[in-house]
């Protein structure tokens, strides 16, 4: 534990600090990403600079954006000492440029480059991170943001994209090689001792008053889920996980005194900054002890508060199945075991049925509907077009947020007592300890693609399937 890194000691170094802005693509479509090693300061400036993995020389790797119906093209060159590829979370995209090795593509050698090509059907706030052997790489820093802009994004005078990621230190703010570790892996998964906005353990940016300022937020942790509280702004959330949210007629969503995000989700917010000239408008993190400042915002002289309402996004184009076509569908169960303080009797792994002290001599202590890692065949496989309707059923003592590829989902009966959100399409939902979430979808993009925990050391040590859509 880095001494001095939480807690209320963070708002002392906070005084006095550059504004940066991360919001500058530094290049266009094609982007060339190298993954590669690299140093990083993301501990105070009294520390060396972190020995991460990174895109480009940075982590958060380079900012990719593109506007809404262009085509993306980026050329991945690894770098690195083992294989890699990069998947595109929450992108609708082609089914061979999804990024993950051995389902959708060979891994990327050492030394080698992959070019992915894809279109992007929707609006939104993305990331990009590493899908092989994940639970290492983006640990250690492969990861980026990906923007993709409204044909008519709506009116801001800030655009902000704050990545909040956490990092496991050791006293010299290397990071701890215990990647994987199986007890970590049977528990919430490798939660961080510092956290940073942007790479920056202290991020601030100045903004006049009143500025109107759309914060994109993207949890890119292993397995740390937040819940922020906002102060000195009026702030709506207006997307989740890139899709906008959806609102009965005339509705304003104003709950954002809670907001959580699990590992992998994003949420968009559009904020009117009313704190006075002088203060600061903060994103605060709630922690076990106590709430410490994530992103502080000092407010400069401005105009005051804003007279308009917040804009809202509109709707992109996702077939959305109807309360008719999800009624009529059959009801998959996908049923999560495992983790400490319940364990698995039994599952299925590589073919093999084992108990759970095989399982764990196998590095496997989670389950989903019996099997440990990944099917051979696939959990289900459906018609292009059909309603696929499942029903998560979390029978473990741990949070799980489990994430869809190629797809987003509605939610139905949100019963997790963790936020309070508005309704979106989802590419990730969180299930708490013992809870149950329905989803559905229309399964409207063929291949083969994952379903799995975005806690990724449970994705490493069992929560993993997969589906086909034909
Ligand atoms: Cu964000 Cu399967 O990944
Ligand atoms: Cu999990």
């Amino acid at each position: 534990m880095v001494s001095g890194c939480s807690g209320p000691n963070r708002r002392q170094v906070l005084a006095g600090l550059a504004a940066v802005s991360f919001a500058r693509p530094v290049q266009a479509s094609p982007f060339t990403l190298t993954a590669a090693p690299a140093t990083a300061q993301l501990a105070p400036p009294e520390y060396a600079p972190t020995p991460v993995w990174a895109f480009n020389d940075q982590t958060p790797g380079p900012l990719l954006r593109a506007r809404q119906g262009e085509r993306m093209q980026v050329q991945v060159t690894n770098a690195l000492d083992e294989d890699t590829a990069v998947h595109w979370h929450g992108l609708r995209l082609e089914n061979g440029m999804d990024g993950v090795p051995y389902l959708t593509q060979s891994p990327i050698p050492p030394g080698e480059s992959f070019d992915y090509d894809f279109r992007l059907p929707d609006a939104g706030t993305y990331w990009y991170h590493s899908h092989s052997r994940s639970f290492e790489q983006v640990a250690r820093g492969l990861l980026g943001p990906l923007i993709i802009d409204e044909a008519e994004p709506p009116e801001v005078d800030f655009d902000e994209v704050l990545i909040l990621d956490d990092w496991l230190f050791g006293a010299d703010a290397t990071l701890f090689e215990t990647f994987g570790d199986l007890r970590t892996s049977a528990h919430g998964g490798r939660i961080g001792n510092w956290i940073t906005v942007n790479g920056q353990g202290d991020f601030a940016k100045p903004l006049p008053r009143g500025a109107r300022v759309r914060l994109r937020l993207i949890n890119t942790a292993n397995a740390r889920v937040f819940q922020l509280r906002l102060t000195g702004m009026r702030a709506a959330v207006v997307a989740l996980d890139g899709m906008p949210v959806v609102l009965p007629q005339g509705a304003v969503f104003r709950g954002t005194d809670d907001l959580v995000i699990a590992p992998a989700q994003r949420v968009d917010l559009i904020a009117d900054i009313t704190a006075e000239e002088g203060g600061e408008a903060l994103i605060l993190s709630q922690e076990r002890d106590g709430d410490f400042a994530l992103a502080s915002f000092p407010v400069e002289t401005g105009q005051g508060p804003r007279p308009d309402p917040i804009p809202f996004l509109p709707p992109n184009a996702v077939q959305v199945p109807t309360a008719e076509q999800i009624a009529a569908a059959p009801l998959r169960e996908l049923r999560m075991d495992g983790g400490a303080m319940r364990g698995i009797a039994s599952a299925t792994f590589e073919g093999e049925e084992l108990d759970g002290r095989a399982l764990a001599e196998r590095g496997m202590v989670w389950a989903l509907n019996g099997v440990a890692g990944m099917p051979d065949e696939p959990f289900f496989e459906v018609p292009r077009g059909e309603v696929v309707r499942l029903m998560l059923v979390n029978e473990t003592r741990w949070p799980h947020g489990m994430h869809l590829h190629g797809h987003h989902f509605v939610e139905r009966g949100r019963t997790t007592p963790m936020g309070s959100l508005p309704e979106a399409l989802r590419d990730t939902t969180l299930l708490g300890p013992e809870d149950r979430r329905e989803i559905a979808f229309i399964a409207d993009n063929p291949g083969d693609w994952l379903l799995h925990c975005h806690m990724l050391e449970h994705a490493h040590s069992g929560m993993m399937t997969w589906f086909r859509v034909t």
